[in-house]
């Protein structure tokens, strides 16, 4: 267990989240939780790579400009994907106001395994709830849950690269949550090739994809966003990472270069 715990690394910030407890007491519970959701979901690299500890949207360089400080009580946020929650717990902390922030994910294992891992169904509530970010009745969920005035931010953060077939729908469906000046924020897996074209990869049922700058911009500005700006330095992806992929998705490291989970911001 000394070995295991040597290894794992836990982001300073998010200490604040688990009050009381050690550092051993947070990685013996992600362990539990990642296991569990190892045997219940297909995989996720953020899940299995312990993502959730060390590297969440905070790290995002466009941080700053999504969530100014002094507005951020006053911001509307949505999530597509949170997964166990990190994100928005981190942004609550940071002042966001807990009846601004709305997250969803199609997994309802992730969504449980959240609420068990920060132990804060009572005071979290339902702010991350089951839902398809594609289902044909999304926009009434939310506007049901949500209302109708149009969010400040939507986060899609890990979220792009693991819809390669539905990623119109992602981008057209953030723009529309979105008010006019409102932002996209997240990351994305990227490569620097020079291409307009995304590259899909994976066998079967299970694909993904990779943009690079322009394809990513193209598929954005196609949907109306008015600006968006990309940062390949954030979080460039480790040899782990990449073997990862090619394990889960047949994927050849040969054909890809500068491989990075490439920050994103996109403005309405
Ligand atoms: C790679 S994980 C990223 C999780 C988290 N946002 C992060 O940054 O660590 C992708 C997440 O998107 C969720 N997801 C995938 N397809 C979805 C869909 N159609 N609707 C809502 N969530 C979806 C998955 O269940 C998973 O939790």
């Amino acid at each position: 267990m000394e070995t295991v715990l040597q290894e794992i690394e836990v982001d300073k910030p998010l200490y604040q989240l688990f009050p009381g407890m050690t550092k051993q007491e947070i990685v013996n519970r992600a362990l539990m939780i990642r296991k569990e959701a190892m045997e219940k979901e297909s995989p996720h690299r953020c899940v299995e790579g312990l993502f959730f500890l060390k590297e969440t949207l905070y790290r995002n360089s466009f941080n700053a400009e999504a969530f100014p400080k002094d507005s951020l009580p006053n911001l509307r946020i949505f999530e597509v994907g949170s997964c166990f929650g990190v994100a928005l717990r981190k942004l609550l902390l940071d002042g966001a106001s807990r009846s601004n922030i709305f997250g969803i994910d199609v997994s309802d294992t992730f969504v449980r395994l959240g609420y068990q891992f920060f132990d804060d169904k009572a005071s979290f509530g339902d702010r991350i709830r089951v839902l398809n970010v594609l289902a044909d009745n999304f926009f009434d969920v939310v506007r049901e849950w949500a209302g109708p005035e149009p969010f400040d931010v939507v986060i899609a953060n890990l979220v792009f690269h693991c819809l390669p077939d539905h990623n119109d729908v992602l981008a057209e469906r953030a723009y529309s949550l979105l008010k006019p000046g409102g932002v996209l924020i997240g990351q994305t897996a990227a490569y620097s090739k020079d291409t307009d074209e995304p590259f899909v990869f994976g066998m079967g049922p299970r694909k993904a994809v990779l943009h690079s700058e322009n394809s990513f911009k193209k598929l954005i500005r196609s949907h109306g966003f008015q600006t968006v700006k990309v940062n390949f330095n954030d979080h460039p992806m480790e040899k782990e990472d990449i073997q990862w992929m090619s394990r889960h998705y047949a994927f050849d490291e040969k054909e890809t270069n500068g491989l990075s989970l490439m920050s994103f911001i996109a403005m309405k």
